[in-house]
C-alpha cells in the first residue's frame, strides 16, 4: 500500500482530531519546578541570569511552595546557598542551614508538595567544585561521604527525595547506606545520573554563585559526546540504589533520554536546564520566537523522548497553560 490509499495527513486534518491521535501529552503531574533558598530573613532576590527565579529566605519561601502546589504540580527541586563558603562545603550539612530549614517550611504549608533536594557541594565550596580538592584534584571517596552527611541532613528535615549532583563514583551507595543506617529507607534518590559537563549551565552558576573558581568539572561531570558511557552511569547508580534516572541537560540529549527509556524500568527524569530556558526565553524576548510554543514543544519533546519527570523552571507558567 501506499499514497493515494495511504494518507497520512488524514489524521492532522482538525484540532480535535490531532488530539485525539496524540501519542504524548505533557501533564502537570509530570512538572518539577526548582526553588532557591538563602540564609536570612525576609529575604526574595531576582536572579538576574534567569526570567522569573529567586533567591528566597526560608521564612517566606512558603507562599511560593503554595503557588506551586495550587497548581498541581507535585514536587520541587530545592537549591540552597549557604551564609558563607569553605574549602570543605561545611554549611552543606548544617541542621540549621537554609535548605534544612526551607524544606520543613515547605512541608510543613505544603504536606503533600514533595520535597526533591539538590546534593552537591558545589554552592559551598569557596573553589566552586562539587567536591572536596587535595593537590588540585577531586578526592572521590572523601566528597562521597560529605555528599551523604548532607543527604542526611536533608532528608532529617523531611525531604522526600534527595538528588545528588555531584557525579562522584560511588556517591549512591554510600548515600543509601548512610540513609538506612539512620532509618531513612523510604527516602528516594533520584540520581544525576548522566549529567554532561555543559555550556547550558551558564546562567544556574550565577544563580548558585557556584562557577569553578579554578578549572572547569569535567573531571567528573560526563563528556558530551558519549552515549554508551552514560549507560554504565546509570547500571552502576541503580545498582547502588537510585530509584529514579535523571539525564541532564535535556534537549540536547534527547537520545541518551530515550536509551535509558528502553533500557531501564525506572522513572527517567529530564532536566529542562537554565541555558535551555534561557535560550528560548531571549529568543522570544528578540521577537524570533513563540515563546508559549517553544516552551510546550520543548517539554513534549523530553516528554517523547522518554522523560516521565520533567524539572523545568517553566513548570509554573506550562502548568497554568495546560490546565
Ligand atoms: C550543581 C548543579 C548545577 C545544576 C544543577 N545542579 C550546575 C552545575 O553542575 O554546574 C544546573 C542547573 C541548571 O543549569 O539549570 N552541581
Amino acid at each position: 500500500m501506499g499514497f493515494p490509499v495511504n494518507r497520512p495527513r488524514r489524521l492532522r486534518t482538525t484540532e480535535t482530531m490531532r488530539r485525539l491521535v496524540a501519542e504524548n501529552q505533557v501533564t502537570v503531574n509530570d512538572l518539577v519546578y526548582p526553588l532557591f533558598t538563602c540564609p536570612g530573613t525576609n529575604v526574595k532576590e531576582p536572579i538576574g541570569s534567569m526570567d522569573g527565579c529567586f533567591h528566597i529566605s526560608p521564612d517566606i519561601i512558603a507562599e511560593e511552595a503554595k503557588e506551586v502546589a495550587e497548581l498541581g504540580i507535585p514536587a520541587v527541586l530545592l537549591f540552597g546557598l549557604p551564609s558563607k563558603k569553605d574549602a570543605v562545603g561545611s554549611e552543606s550539612a548544617d541542621v540549621n542551614g537554609a535548605v534544612p530549614q526551607a524544606i520543613k517550611a515547605i512541608k510543613a504549608a505544603c504536606p503533600d508538595l514533595l520535597v526533591i533536594t539538590d546534593v552537591c557541594l558545589c554552592a559551598y565550596t569557596d573553589h566552586g567544585h562539587c567536591g572536596v580538592l587535595k593537590d588540585g584534584r577531586i578526592e572521590n571517596d572523601t566528597s562521597c561521604g560529605l555528599l551523604a552527611e548532607m543527604a542526611l541532613v536533608h532528608a532529617r528535615a523531611g525531604a522526600d527525595i534527595v538528588a545528588p549532583s555531584d557525579m562522584m563514583d560511588g556517591r549512591i551507595g554510600v548515600m543509601r547506606k548512610r540513609l538506612d543506617e539512620e532509618g531513612f529507607v523510604d527516602t528516594a534518590i533520584m540520581s544525576y545520573s548522566a549529567k554532561y559537563a555543559s555550556a547550558f549551565y551558564g546562567p544556574f552558576r550565577d544563580a548558585a554563585h557556584s562557577a569553578p573558581g579554578k578549572g572547569d568539572r569535567k573531571s567528573y561531570q560526563m563528556d558530551p559526546p558519549n552515549s554508551d558511557e552514560a549507560m554504565v552511569e546509570m547500571e552502576l547508580d541503580l545498582q547502588e540504589g537510585a530509584d529514579i534516572l535523571m539525564v541532564k541537560p535535556g534537549l540536547p540529549y534527547l537520545d541518551i533520554i530515550c536509551r535509558a527509556r528502553q533500557r531501564f524500568d525506572v522513572p527517567v527524569a529530564a532536566y529542562h536546564v537554565s541555558g535551555e530556558y534561557m535560550a528560548v526565553n531571549a529568543a522570544a524576548e528578540a521577537g524570533l520566537i513563540d515563546k508559549q510554543a517553544a516552551m510546550m514543544e520543548c517539554l513534549v519533546s523530553l516528554k517523547r523522548a522518554g522523560a516521565g519527570i520533567i524539572i523545568t523552571y517553566y513548570a509554573k507558567e506550562a502548568a497554568r497553560q495546560i490546565s
